[in-house]
């Protein structure tokens, strides 16, 4: 990784709910492995380049829960983890857990800010959202916050703290009553919505929220228009006074700066799983099975990424398009996610359903139109990433979308990006992309059309623009400028 963060920084303490690793126990054998998704793998390249920091996250699996016992709660030294950098795992009461994860933050704040409600019918705010806010999530809040304030003191109350995300929004205001010499920058990976969209919540739970959130120096986004948001949000919901030109809102005798910061990926370390033996087996096994025409999305079986528009758009362009029998294959690769929400459980049968629809539908004797595979292996996907005609990325909503990043990086068949206009990515790579409209059906069948008909110039072409923006702007870029951010926004306090 270039330009990596220089050494010799404040001490660090970072804050996310899910780890950089995640233990698991086969009968006497504990296991290892690294935590999934884009805020993690970002968040670890700072591995290795610090003095003293630590990473503070929850006990996610019960083996989590025994090793955080073994260190009697404390920070702890991992190997997979890298030095300089200590991992502290705070284990939760199993039903304050589920309250805090499977009712509040997910579904409850992750709906909100994906507009993934309907609200007409849903969500309803019983007695037991009321509880789960308080006995769940505010609860979890404080006791990561007793375990950030005890690594901010014995640092000598000067660290700097990285929280990561909507699970921590009342924190932040906790740590500051008790270190007010903290520095607290807030990274919020999802999108942040106008006001109107906050009105969900009722009044007192989106002013804890918000004033939560204003306990940091910094709260930040991948898109200024989250930060403009949350500006506006802190104006119209709390009447606070704001900065709009600034990007301040005013809290107290305290200015707080609404920042903007477009993740990514490490091109080196993607392209070096690229070139390893594991995706090599896995490219053979796809190449055997393709037809004229690969199509590849690559998701969390998540609502927000609107994976059954996307089969539906396939439906279409096979109607639209009977020369393309037997001649293009939709393969998805998605990995099932947050199995313990209802929401999510039934999204993922409907995607089955889906799938077996459209096939039933279309399929021949020895042709599959559409691929299912629920595996989850990195390795598959990147081998996928190498070899697709067109890659789909049509979310209703998405903070950033590191698919997009990625799959442009690797991709050996001078392929497509068709991405949606509301992924953070398609500021970056909109322009070289063929744009789909997540709403609209027969736009996105028209779109995957024109992508896989197009010619071999234009392809290359947009290619290479792609991967170079990502290659431009690579997660070392994203974390040294919050960094130096940091320093400055210290120095000036
Ligand atoms: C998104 C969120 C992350 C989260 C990841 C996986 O990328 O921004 O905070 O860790 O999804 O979701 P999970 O619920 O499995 O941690």
């Amino acid at each position: 990784m270039a330009d990596r963060p220089e050494g010799g920084q404040d001490p660090l303490v970072l804050v996310s709910n899910r780890g950089p690793i995640q233990y698991s126990r086969d009968g006497d054998e504990r296991t290892a492995k690294p935590g999934h998704g884009g805020l993690v793998t970002a968040l670890a390249g700072l591995a290795g380049h610090l003095d003293d920091a630590v990473w503070v996250c929850t006990a996610l699996s019960e083996e989590d829960a025994a090793v955080s016992r073994e260190h009697n709660g404390a920070a702890f030294e991992e190997e997979g983890v890298g030095p300089g950098l200590r991992l502290r795992m705070v284990e939760l009461d199993a039903e304050a857990q589920h309250q805090f994860y499977a009712v509040v933050s997910n579904p409850l704040l992750w709906f909100i800010q994906h507009h993934l409600w309907d609200l007409g019918s849903t969500p309803d705010i019983t007695r037991r959202e009321i509880d789960a806010f308080e006995d769940g999530y505010v609860a979890v809040n404080e006791l990561v916050a007793d375990a950030v304030v005890e690594e901010v003191e014995a640092r000598g109350g000067r660290a700097t703290v990285m929280v990561q995300d909507y699970h921590f929004y009342v924190m932040p205001e906790r740590v500051r009553a008790r270190c007010p010499e903290v520095f607290l920058h807030h990274f919020v990976h999802i999108p942040w919505p106008a006001p109107e969209a906050w009105l969900v919540l009722p009044p007192a739970m989106r002013a804890s929220v918000l004033n939560g959130l204003l306990g940091n120096d910094v709260v930040a986004f991948h898109l200024q228009r989250s930060a403009r948001n949350f500006v506006l949000g802190c104006q119209e919901l709390l009447g606070l006074e704001v900065d709009l030109d600034r990007f301040t809102v005013t809290a107290g005798d305290r200015t707080v700066a609404a920042r903007w910061y477009p993740i990514s990926v490490d091109p080196d370390e993607l392209g070096a799983t690229a070139a390893s033996p594991a995706v090599a087996d896995h490219e053979r096994r796809l190449a055997e099975r393709r037809r004229d025409h690969l199509v590849l999305r690559v998701d969390r079986s998540d609502p927000s990424k609107n994976i059954l528009r996307g089969f539906r758009a396939f439906d279409t362009l096979l109607d639209d398009h009977p020369e393309l029998a037997e001649r293009v294959t939709f393969l998805a690769l998605v990995q099932p996610s947050r199995g313990d929400v209802p929401q999510y459980v039934e999204y993922l049968e409907r995607i089955r359903r889906l799938v077996a629809d459209v096939n039933l539908k279309h399929g021949t004797s020895d042709w599959q139109p559409i691929q299912l595979g629920l595996e989850g292996d990195f390795d598959e996907v990147v081998a996928a990433y190498k070899l697709y005609d067109v890659l789909m990325v049509n979310p209703v909503s998405d903070g950033m979308n590191l698919v997009a990043k990625e799959a442009v990086l690797v991709n050996q068949r001078d392929g497509v990006l068709a991405l949606s206009e509301n992924a953070g990515a398609h500021e970056e790579l909109g322009e070289h992309a063929v744009t789909l409209h997540p709403f609209d059906i027969q736009q996105q069948a028209d779109a995957l059309f024109e992508a896989l008909m197009m010619g071999g110039d234009d392809r290359r072409d947009r290619l290479a623009r792609c991967a170079a923006q990502v290659r431009q702007n690579d997660v070392a870029r994203w974390l040294r400028t919050q960094l130096d951010d940091v320093r400055a926004l210290r120095e000036a306090r």
